[in-house]
């Protein structure tokens, strides 16, 4: 496929031609009043669509398909050098210095950072500093290592960067890290990375970004080793970059990896195994205990040649307008409440989080799907401190949350409804949106729904799909 050619078509004739490019854009989903409608994923911060030349690349590579490593089979000899050669794509993606550095891929960016934690060579009293904007994924395994401080985020939910500043200098010597996101998905917000490594350097801290959210949308460069915005250690993941075949991607300094035993023990890691001794294989094999995911690997180095090809500048470019617009249209809507700052667009994913006033998040997000066909998710997004902030939750208000979760009950559970955008999404799918969000604020949706306590969901009364119908084993 040469997408080269559309380079110089206008915006349109572009835009067509990528969605030409995504799995299923087309595919039609049940609605509660029986109708078919063209699905509309506003969803893109959990996990983009298959972009359609990754799913041919897969099918053409499981001909050859075969064991790695061990094999001497030209299958198994051929699949062993397509895993390297992946592993090497996704290095030069992100300007690594591959002979210092592992490509180290895990199942997802969560496996990534656990692994991250688990491998960093922390010493005692040893300090993580985060941010009060992380996912829990790259907040939680840290806390099993060492102790995390957080730096603040101003009212709008974006990174103080004097407040980092200061907690680096007052805690230098102890910090020995600084993990932070790239792009906040719930904001949306990208933190000025290459200055922030600088920083952490010049406090002698390393750093680790959790690009999950970043890497489908910006171009990223870790900058060589020795230059002081260098970026340490990079987890991401190829299911948020429309290769959603399992793989996800730590990168660091090689040294972090050969010193000790690997994370998990088992075949592949060993060169030498008596009944009493181990010898540790090098790396990367060495951190990817058992048979490992080649065919992950291949679809995310060819979802990274796609992403190239359309160019992460176009792509950037073409979202932005997308926030903008979804912005403008949403501030419309009376009692629409969006989070974070409206006017600070320059460094912004397509991602914002909202509330219609008096309707219940999980109500609107499940309305949005069962009447309209839209998905968005609704909830704290898996960054609960962050979200809270941004809704204002007081501590009285989140103790008492506490003990309502503690007994079972979910129905008070904050949260905001999330659009996220991917490189081919539309203004008419923003206006279908729109409109399905003013129905809902004049009450004109159709059905009644009830909150199931447990789960925190609002669901249909006396309703649900046959989903048999459109899958099934
Ligand atoms: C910022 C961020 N970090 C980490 C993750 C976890 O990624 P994964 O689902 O690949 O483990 C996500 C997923 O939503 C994310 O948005």
């Amino acid at each position: 496929m040469v997408m080269s050619k559309f380079i110089d078509a206008d915006q349109q004739n572009k835009l067509e031609y990528f969605r030409k490019q995504i799995v299923g854009l087309d595919k039609k989903v049940p609605l509660l009043d029986g109708s078919l409608k063209r699905y509309i994923s506003l969803d893109n911060a959990a996990s983009t669509p298959c972009l359609k030349p990754v799913l041919d690349k897969v099918d053409e590579f499981l001909d050859w398909y075969s064991s790695i490593h061990r094999g001497s089979g030209f299958k198994s000899l051929l699949s062993s050098h397509v895993y390297d050669l992946a592993r090497q794509i996704v290095g030069e993606f992100v300007g690594v210095d591959l002979r210092t550095n592992a490509v180290i891929f895990t199942k997802n960016a969560s496996e990534a950072l656990n692994k991250s934690a688990n491998r960093f060579p922390f010493g005692d009293d040893s300090i993580v500093l985060s941010s009060l904007m992380e996912h829990h994924s790259n907040d939680l395994p840290w806390r099993k290592r060492a102790k995390v401080i957080y730096a603040e985020v101003d009212k709008y939910g974006v990174l103080d960067l004097d407040d980092l500043e200061r907690k680096l200098k007052k805690h230098k010597g102890k910090i020995q890290l600084l993990a932070l996101t790239g792009a906040s998905n719930v904001t949306g917000y990208v933190n000025p990375l290459h200055q922030i490594a600088s920083l952490a350097h010049r406090y002698d801290a390393k750093i680790a970004v959790d690009a999950a959210q970043l890497m489908s949308h910006r171009p990223l460069d870790m900058k060589s080793d020795n230059d002081p915005e260098h970026i340490d250690y990079l987890i991401f993941s190829a299911h948020k970059m429309y290769a959603p075949f399992g793989t996800g991607v730590l990168i660091g300094p090689k040294s972090t990896f050969q010193q000790g035993g690997p994370e998990h023990v088992g075949g592949g890691t060993v060169e030498l195994v008596t009944l009493d001794e181990v010898q540790w294989t090098g790396l990367p094999d060495k951190e990817e205990v058992g048979s490992p995911n080649v065919v992950g690997a291949v679809a995310l180095a060819e979802a990274i040649k796609i992403l190239k090809e359309i160019g992460m500048e176009t792509i950037a470019s073409h979202e932005k307008k997308l926030t903008q617009y979804a912005m403008k249209k949403l501030g419309s809507i009376k009692d629409v409440i969006i989070y974070g700052n409206q006017d600070y667009d320059e460094n912004r994913l397509g991602v914002i989080p909202f509330n219609l006033n008096e309707f219940h998040h999980g109500l609107v997000s499940t309305i949005l799907s069962y009447e309209a066909g839209i998905g968005v998710r609704h909830g704290c997004f898996c960054a609960h401190p962050y979200v809270n902030r941004l809704l204002g939750t007081t501590e009285e208000e989140s103790i008492k949350l506490r003990g309502e979760i503690k007994k079972g009950n979910k129905t008070n559970l904050p949260g905001a409804v999330r659009i996220s955008f991917g490189f081919y999404n539309t203004e008419e799918e923003i206006d279908q949106l729109i409109e399905a969000l003013e129905r809902i604020s004049r009450r004109e949706y159709k059905e009644k729904y009830k909150l199931d306590e447990k789960l925190g969901e609002y669901l249909p009364e006396d309703f649900s799909f046959d989903y048999k119908k459109y899958f099934d084993f």
